[in-house]
């Protein structure tokens, strides 16, 4: 079952997180972040394990950031990717929200496929990591 913002246990998120490496530690930051977010969506098996999320930060008037957008590595190949993200894109289209994300180049034909491509525009995406 997808769901758009159900409430949270933060500790199922972080398990789930966790499963491909992305845990949070200490829990509490994973709290403050979501507390920021615009919304969420979470998918759950028939068990109502937490198998898939996704998280949106936005300043609900033209910008969408995606994060954390994963499915449990156990249940990966099973469409619930796919899903999750026609719930996400059909939100944001609700909104008028314009999505951008960050993703490796070997995830780049997954959101293809729901539209997304390399900006073309003449903009440019800055960066300081360490
Ligand atoms: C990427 C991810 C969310 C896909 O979820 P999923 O449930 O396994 O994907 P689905 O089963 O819905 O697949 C949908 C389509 O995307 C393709 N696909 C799945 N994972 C893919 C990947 N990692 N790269 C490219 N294409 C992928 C599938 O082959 C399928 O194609 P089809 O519709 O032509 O048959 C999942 O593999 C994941 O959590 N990966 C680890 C976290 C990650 O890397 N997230 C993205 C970077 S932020």
């Amino acid at each position: 079952m997808i769901k758009r913002n159900e409430e949270i246990n933060y500790k199922e998120l972080n398990e789930l997180l966790s499963s491909i490496g992305w845990g949070i530690n200490p829990l509490s930051k994973l709290e403050q972040s979501i507390d920021l977010s615009w919304g969420w969506i979470t998918a759950r098996d028939a068990n109502d394990k937490l198998v898939g999320f996704v998280q949106i930060l936005s300043d609900g008037i033209k910008h969408a950031y995606i994060l954390r957008m994963l499915v449990h590595k156990d249940y990966q190949g099973n469409e619930i990717g796919k899903r999750m993200m026609k719930e996400l894109m059909e939100m944001l289209e609700e909104e008028k929200l314009n999505p951008i994300l960050i993703t490796k180049p070997t995830e780049e034909s997954f959101y293809k496929k729901f539209g997304f491509k390399r900006e073309d525009n003449g903009f440019i995406s800055l960066f300081k990591w360490d």
